[in-house]
């Protein structure tokens, strides 16, 4: 179960904001970010449950009791959100790698899935004071025995416990994806990219952009950006938006 109590202990010093239920874990973070700019970077907010959760493009995203992680970092940086985005994914990565069997990559930009399934997605926020990047709130949430019956997503989700051999605290899995945020965001821009870019399951593959783009994706940019070459030989680039691969 997680608490305020569990949830300090395992994650000390770094201030920790517990919820049994709240609208989004990402807005409780924003709102105490300004009650106290001067917060420690990493402070995190978890949520047991979350009433308005919020993916990519304002869609929904489930997080019922009891079922998932939901946990937004506050990271006072001046790193781009695409490269805070980048860290969570290759975070959770690199951590789920170290506990399932099946395979764990990323689907571009930043969804972490398990044997091409969603498992877990990142929604990073700028939070802007007088004009200047003051922080920026890296939002993760992981499926990990949600109830997805019922539920018409764009994508097949998957959820965690299907992938480990035997349950794991979430509190534990908290600790070690923190952890590795606090990790690379110690490393230089390009070690980073490389970790992500090595784990993109998107590259090399026939893919479908919004517009109706149709073509190889042969590369990712310093930017994040994906580079798809269509069957005519042009290169498009997109920064943003959803893609779809066989
Ligand atoms: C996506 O794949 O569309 C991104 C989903 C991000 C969900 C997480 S759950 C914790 C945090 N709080 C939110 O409201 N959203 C993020």
């Amino acid at each position: 179960m997680l608490s305020q109590e569990t949830l300090q202990e395992i994650l000390r010093p770094r201030p920790v904001r517990y919820f049994a239920s709240t609208d989004s874990t990402n807005t409780e973070a924003t709102r105490w970010f300004a009650e106290l700019p001067l917060i420690a970077s990493g402070a995190v907010v978890v949520a047991d449950e979350q009433t308005a959760g919020r993916g990519r493009y304002d869609r929904q995203w489930l997080t019922p009791p009891g079922s998932a992680i939901a946990m937004s970092v506050i990271l006072r940086t001046k790193r781009p959100t695409q490269n805070v985005t980048m860290i969570g994914s290759v975070a959770v990565a690199e951590v789920l790698e170290s506990l399932v069997s099946g395979k764990v990559g990323i689907k571009w930009p930043n969804d972490v899935l398990i044997e091409g399934k969603k498992v877990c997605g990142i929604l990073a926020e700028a939070v802007w004071q007088q004009q200047k990047l003051a922080a920026v709130v890296l939002g993760i949430g992981i499926n990990i025995c949600v109830d997805f019956s019922g539920v018409e997503l764009p994508y097949i989700p998957t959820n965690l416990s299907d992938h480990l051999p035997a349950p794991m605290p979430r509190a534990q899995l908290i600790r070690a994806i923190l952890d590795k945020i606090d990790m690379w965001m110690e490393q230089p821009a390009d070690a980073l990219h490389l970790a992500w870019k090595t784990r993109l399951l998107t590259l090399h593959q026939q893919v479908t952009m919004e517009r109706g783009v149709t073509g190889e994706a042969i590369d990712v940019d310093k930017d994040g950006a994906l580079l798809v070459q269509t069957a005519d030989g042009k290169i498009e680039r997109f920064l943003a938006g959803d893609v779809n691969m066989p």
